[in-house]
Parts: C-alpha cells; structure tokens; sequence
C-alpha cells in the first residue's frame, strides 16, 4: 500500500530525539511491505544537507498557509522523503521547533498546520505529483493536523496518528483558527478547543481514523487523569471504539555493538574489551577519572526526564565512588544546572551541552550505567540503547521503561518520582557492581532484552491492512 508518513524529524537529516530516531527506522522497517514515503518541512538543515532535491509538485495553501513547492529526496537505499519548501518559514538558524536561544518560534502554529495541510493537499491529489497516498499516518502535534484537514476536505483515505509525546500539544490562541483555517463548527470542545485554545494535539485525536502510541503500558497510562494531560477522556472514547493501540518501537538495525561505526571498537557478551576502550574514551572526552563505576546520561533536559532527580543524586554516587557522564541539551536552567554540577565535580561528573551522535553511542557503550528516572516516557529508546550496549539502566518504572526492562535482570526499576527512591535503585545498580559475575549475567541478559523493528512492523501492518480492508472503509 502507499502510505504517507508525516514527521517533524528524521535521524538521517535532523533530530532532536527519539521522533527523529523512529521516523528513519520504522518507514524502512515497513517498505518490504508498503510503498513507505516521507513528508517533512524543508529546514535549512535539510535544504543545505548537499542531498539533490527536485521539485516535483506544489500545494495551493489556504488562509494565512502559504502554497509551497514539494521537493523530492531520494535517499541512497530507495527511500523516497518530499520536502515541504518554503523558503520564510522552514529555513532558519535553529531547531525545527526552537530558535537559538530555545524559544519557540511564534509562528509554529502556521509552520505545522503547514505541514498538515501538506499531507491532506497530497492525499486529496492536489499536489501535482504523481502519486496518492492510500494511507497517511501522522507523528505526534506537528502533523496533527493532517487527519484535521483530511476530514474537512473529505479525503476518503484513513489517517492514523501516533502520539510519541502526549505533553506536548501544539496549543494555539483560538483567534488563529480563521488564518488556520479551521472551521468554526471544529472549534468547540468536540473539536479542537482545549481549555480556551486550540489543540493541534486534539484535532490529530478526534480526526484520526486510529491513534496509536509508542508502548502499550503507556496506551493505557494515557487514559488515565494522571497521565492524561486533560485529553484522557477522549482518549478513553477512543478505547470503546478500538480506536486506540499501544505499538512498542524497535531499536534499527544499526545498534549493534559489534559492528557500529560509530564506536572505537566492537564488542560482545564476554568480550569486554571493545567496551573498555569506549570507556577509556568517553573519560578522556569528559575529563573524568580512570576509576569507579561509570553512570550516563544520554538525554534532552527536560522536565519529562527527570533531570533534576539526577542532579539531587549525582552528589549521592559521587560520594560512593561513581563517575557521571553527561551529553544532552534542553531547557536553558537545566542545561546551566548540569554544567555548574560538572564544574564543580571536576573528573567526576563531565558534562558535555550539545548532542552528536557518535559520542552519545560511545557514552552507552563505554558506560556502566545509564540514569533514565523520566517523570513518563511513552517509550523510550535510550534504555534500549544502553542495554543492547551492556549498559544497565536505573529507570522509573513508567511507560515504555516499565515494559522494557525487567527489574533486577536488565536493569533496575524504582517506582516514585523521588530522589530517595531513585538513591536505592542506585545503590542496588552499585552493589551488583560489586559482583562481576552478577554484573555480566545483568549484562548479557540487557543486550538480548532489546528488539529490532521487526516485531514492531507486523503490528503496524495489521493496523493498516484493517484500515484499508473494504469492511472498514465502509464503516468509516
Ligand atoms: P526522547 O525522544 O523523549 O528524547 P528517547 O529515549 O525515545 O527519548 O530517544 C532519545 C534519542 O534521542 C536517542 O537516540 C538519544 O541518543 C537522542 N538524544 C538524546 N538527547 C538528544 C539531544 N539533545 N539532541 C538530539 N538527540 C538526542
Ligand atoms: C518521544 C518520547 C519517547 C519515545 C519517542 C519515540 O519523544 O518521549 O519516549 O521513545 O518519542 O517514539
């Protein structure tokens, strides 16, 4: 089937985190089976990325939403990514969602109802290029809009969404629906109003012919008051309909400790050599000390990610002979309290702000420990990293951490969001530290723990064959 995958992020190109990690690998993991295509805006960094972009079409735009041009990318193994093009809203120095200095562009609600606009535009064939998506499955706020448009203009294909992130909800002052063009019948509490706003978020779930999100203990968390960030009895809706699954990610095919690239020597179960060298490495970089167990943070740093309980601890394993390691960038107060932290435990805490890829797989690797206490994670992907890579994770048991690691066997589970919580599930890490022959049978069941995309895709391709199937067209 042709299906139109629609993201903010793609790892190839550009990523702020996991969304961009699974929009490289699952349209892949599913083209044996679907004619898997990409949509994504045209940021300078993808524009610039030296990849040939033709342009292959245009989409009219409506309202304050611009026409723009589609380019197409085809990537070196046959995946097919258009580009949506415009030139004032896409191209600019910064993130795809923040500018330099980590604020929100003000004009994201017109850059992202772009986008689903976009998809909508090529679904319904107006795009002029020549080919139609049977099927469109949108990824988190940025691309909720697409269902929203597609149902307004009576594009007959399904949509699903999958929620990566139900915090995050693409919020708008209500006065903009006019340039959004969003119907004044869509902008009631059926709709899209969300306590005085509109909710990108919200249209993608009320719109959507199935929602999906990332683990299956999170597809239930999120229909709960708690965890429901005030759409829960929507969602809850959604669940009397079948209307809503949980799809556990995958880790590609690229995180493999013998073979990564990116990594200064390979290794496997009982051959630990290849992890010491990452080791040695990751301590040179950071300026840490060559002793002592050594925790890592590979992570935004956001509030989600409990980055605070870490600085509340990091002085706790310290104390007990730990190194920490940091790599990650985020909110401007946490980044500065993870620097100050560093600067004051110099060659034992070393914190790099910033993100690249190669050191984060060499901090995983060369790692004893990785510190995940997230506040929610829908999945996660970090503690599968890790584990694949002997790293063991210390992890609140939430959400996808709580159905990918097994308490006490590849990791290592506490349930408050508390620093003492999280101070004994590292002093359980420690003392199995202290017992080689405890911590490689941890180790060697963590890298067996983790599973590739594949798994994954069959639950995909149900979803979408049922979609597709005759019957269900008709009920729709
Ligand atoms: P999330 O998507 O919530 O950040 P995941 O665990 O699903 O969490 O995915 C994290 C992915 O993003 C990993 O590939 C990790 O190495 C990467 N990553 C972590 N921090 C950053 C960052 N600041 N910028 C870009 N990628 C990051
Ligand atoms: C989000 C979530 C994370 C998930 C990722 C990919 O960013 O925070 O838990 O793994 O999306 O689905």
């Amino acid at each position: 089937k042709r299906v139109l995958f629609v993201t903010s992020e793609f790892a190839d190109l550009i990523k702020c985190g996991g969304l961009g990690d699974v929009s490289a690998a699952l349209p892949r993991a599913l083209s044996p089976q679907h004619d898997m295509r990409l949509l994504i805006p045209g940021y300078r960094q993808i524009v610039n990325s030296g990849r040939p972009i033709r342009i292959v079409g245009q989409v009219p735009g409506i309202a304050a939403l611009p026409p723009c041009q589609i380019g197409r990318m085809d990537l070196a193994d046959g995946l097919i990514v258009y580009v949506l093009l415009n030139h004032a809203l896409y191209e600019r120095d910064g993130s795809p969602y923040v500018d330099t200095h980590g604020r929100d562009w003000a004009d994201n609600h017109i850059r992202f109802a772009r986008l689903g606009l976009a998809a909508a535009e090529i679904a319904a064939g107006d795009a002029g290029i020549q080919w139609r998506p049977e099927l469109v499955h949108a990824n988190d706020w940025p691309a909720a809009m697409a269902p929203a448009y597609m149902a307004w203009r009576q594009v007959a294909a399904p949509s699903v969404l999958t929620i990566h992130n139900l915090a995050y909800q693409g919020l708008c002052d209500m006065r903009c629906a006019s340039e959004l063009a969003i119907p004044e019948a869509a902008c009631g509490v059926d709709g899209l109003e969300f306590y005085g706003q509109l909710s990108f978020l919200k249209a993608g779930i009320a719109y959507a012919r199935h929602v999906t999100t990332v683990s299956r203990r999170y597809a239930w968390e999120i229909t709960t008051p708690e965890q429901g960030c005030g759409l829960d009895g929507l969602l809850r809706a959604k669940v009397l309909g079948n209307q809503l699954s949980g799809i556990a990610n995958g880790i590609d095919e690229s995180w493999h400790p013998e073979s990564d690239p990116h990594l200064l020597q390979g290794f496997s179960v009982g051959d630990w050599a290849g992890k010491q060298a990452n080791a040695e490495y990751v301590r040179r970089w950071l300026n840490l000390d060559a002793d002592g167990p050594l925790f890592a943070v590979v992570s935004r740093l956001v509030h989600q990610k409990g980055i605070d309980l870490t600085l509340e601890v990091a002085e706790h394993i310290v104390a007990r002979g730990g190194r920490i390691g940091v790599i990650g960038q985020g909110e401007p107060a946490l980044e500065a309290a993870m620097a100050d932290l560093g600067r004051r435990h110099r060659g034992r805490i070393g914190v790099h702000i910033g993100f690249n890829e190669s050191d984060a797989r060499r901090l995983y690797a060369g790692s004893d420990f990785l510190l995940m206490p997230s506040r929610f994670e829908p999945c996660g992907l970090s503690q599968m990293y890790a584990q694949r890579y002997a790293s063991l994770p210390i992890a609140r048991c939430t959400g996808g951490l709580a159905d990918t690691i097994e308490d006490g066997v590849s990791g290592f589970l506490f349930d408050a969001p508390c620093a003492a919580a999280y101070r004994q599930a590292i002093d359980r890490a420690l003392q199995v530290f202290e017992h080689p022959q405890l911590l490689e049978a941890m180790r060697c069941q963590a890298m067996r723990t983790p599973l590739y995309w594949r798994q994954s895709v069959q639950a995909y391709d149900r979803l979408f064959q049922r979609l597709l199937s005759p019957v269900s067209a008709r009920r729709a």
